[in-house]
């Protein structure tokens, strides 16, 4: 085992090339001890110069060394809050703890710590010019992953979630050169503005152009976009986010969207440059590499030094996205510590925190199968494309990629209680299985509390004894269910037609089935 890990991080090094080599001492000092990485991606930044100023992650440490806290959750039960440590020094998340802390309750993540010893932690973002505040913050549950083989969370925010630190140590001011990167998924993004990871202004307000420079990841076309139709890594500088030294469109910016995508940001005077790959292997590939933008007031930079998650400068809080990991430096890294740093992300095994299919645990791929004879037992619950509205229509394996699609859902924690569930659209990241007047819709997650609690389904054994039945977390009495071939959330009896009482067991009770799409 620690021979493998040994191993695993040394093909990295060797793969990364030169700036590897600084980073070899650092492997064989540590290499008695029996952590399963023994060094982390802020051992290779100092390597190369360039230390980090701000380390936050939920999943794994940053250093070979670190042995705190990675994050704080809160339980709802009784607001108690709970550090989630390591599995050993210089390892993985200690997931195990945050599940046997939450149990039977909520939890939403108060802190990310700041591993690099500047006390740069994160928390819950204040409101600013833009939006009102405080922001939300993260359920705790909402992103599960694998890492190295580990159980872990990210740090899933809706619209309306945001972290800031306005008052750092050590993060790049003025036209000081820093490097960032991050680890997102790259299947969750929306047109808001602006899932943001990095330097902003200290007042929450939009101080002009200049006065910001963090990742973002999203498909927001209203300044800079790329090739493709996104989503795109650009830089948000203030005032527009930069997909390359022109406002607007830059051909070299390309659309990406591998499952774990690292996003690289780094500027110094004159210069800065926007790289990404994927995280799970392979190299970066470098998208944009040269002066300031050619527009007024982003050279030299007036970067003012606080950190956000989230989050536009001015709290504009519209966009979602997950972020695993991140980190900021002094200095401007070079590439070949870069492309260290992206090996030791390599090694480091993200995956999927689905549990397998067809199940009802948080990240799995589903299909909803009825089971009312003889009408619908090939039927499954799917959303429409004309409209928002849910249905349930004959599918199968034979039928079109987008019916199938349609009808595949990704099991979440529930949005307004972990301990029960949230349906996610395989093909529109983002949108919701959701009950309005009684009927179902698929829609965005707004962030709004109303939007969680209808949202929200607690599983029980069928109400005809096949299957499961999905109970409305905001009204008991009523469970999801389908009635002429539209879906409703129904009581057994009741005021609306939907609520008739013939077939109500069976038209309540569903297959969580392997998904179709
Ligand atoms: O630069 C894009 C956004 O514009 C910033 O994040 C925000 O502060 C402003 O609204």
């Amino acid at each position: 085992m620690i021979k493998a890990s040994i191993r695993r991080v040394r093909r990295a090094l060797l793969a990364a090339g030169a700036t590897a080599v600084l980073a070899v001492g650092l492997l064989t000092a540590t290499a008695g001890t029996s952590q399963a990485a023994t060094q982390g991606p802020c051992d290779i930044y100092l390597a190369g110069g360039t230390p980090c100023v701000a380390a936050h992650s939920t999943t794994r440490a940053l250093y070979g060394a670190y042995n705190g806290p990675l994050y704080q959750v809160r339980r709802a039960s009784d607001n108690a809050t709970r550090d989630i440590g390591l599995l050993s020094a210089g390892g993985y998340a200690d997931a195990a703890a945050q599940d046997s802390f939450c149990a039977g309750t909520s939890c939403v993540i108060t802190v990310l710590y700041d591993q690099s010893g500047k006390g740069n932690h994160l928390t819950q973002a204040p409101g600013g010019g833009a939006a009102g505040g405080p922001d939300n913050l993260a359920n705790a549950f909402e992103a599960p992953v694998t890492v190295g083989g580990h159980k872990a969370y990210g740090v899933y925010v809706a619209p309306g979630t945001g972290y800031r630190n306005n008052n750092t140590n050590g993060i790049a001011t003025g036209d000081q050169p820093e490097g960032m990167y991050a680890i997102f998924d790259g299947t969750h993004f929306n047109g808001g503005c602006c899932f943001d990871y990095g330097n902003a202004e200290t007042n929450n307000l939009d101080t002009g152009n200049g006065h910001m420079e963090a990742l973002y990841f999203g498909n927001n076309k209203s300044w800079g976009w790329g090739s493709g139709n996104g989503p795109w890594v650009m830089a948000d500088l203030e005032n527009g986010l930069f997909s390359g030294v022109n406002r607007g469109f830059n051909a070299n910016d390309p659309s990406v969207n591998s499952r774990f995508l690292t996003a690289m940001l780094k500027g110094g005077p004159n210069q800065w440059a926007l790289r990404g790959g994927d995280a799970r292997s392979g190299g970066l590939s470098t998208f944009y590499n040269g002066v300031r933008p050619n527009a007024t007031g982003y050279n030299p930079m007036h970067k003012e030094g606080a950190i956000i998650l989230g989050i536009g400068g001015d709290n504009s809080k519209w966009a979602q996205g997950t972020f695993y990991e991140g980190v900021m430096t002094q200095g401007y890294p070079s590439d070949a510590t870069e492309n260290a740093v992206q090996a030791n992300i390599n090694a480091a095994g993200y995956n999927s925190g689905s549990t397998g299919t067809g199940t009802l645990t948080p990240g799995s791929r589903i299909s909803l199968q009825a089971t009312t004879a003889p009408c619908c037992t090939s039927h499954y619950l799917r959303h429409n494309d004309a409209d928002n509205k849910v249905v349930i229509s004959n599918t199968n394996s034979s039928s079109p990629t987008t019916d199938k699609a349609d009808a595949t859902w990704i099991v979440r924690a529930g949005l307004a209680n972990t301990s029960c569930l949230s349906f996610e659209s395989a093909n529109n990241p983002g949108r919701f299985l959701r009950h309005f007047n009684y009927e179902l819709y698929l829609d965005f997650d707004n962030g709004a509390g109303p939007f969680a609690q209808d949202a929200t389904f607690c599983p029980t054994r069928g109400n005809s004894g096949v299957g499961t039945s999905f109970q409305s977390v905001n009204f008991p009495t009523k469970y999801l269910r389908h009635y002429n071939y539209t879906a409703y959330i129904a009581s057994n009896g009741g005021s609306n037609s939907w609520d008739s009482g013939t077939s109500w067991a069976a038209d309540t009770s569903w297959l969580a089935a392997q998904p179709l799409g």
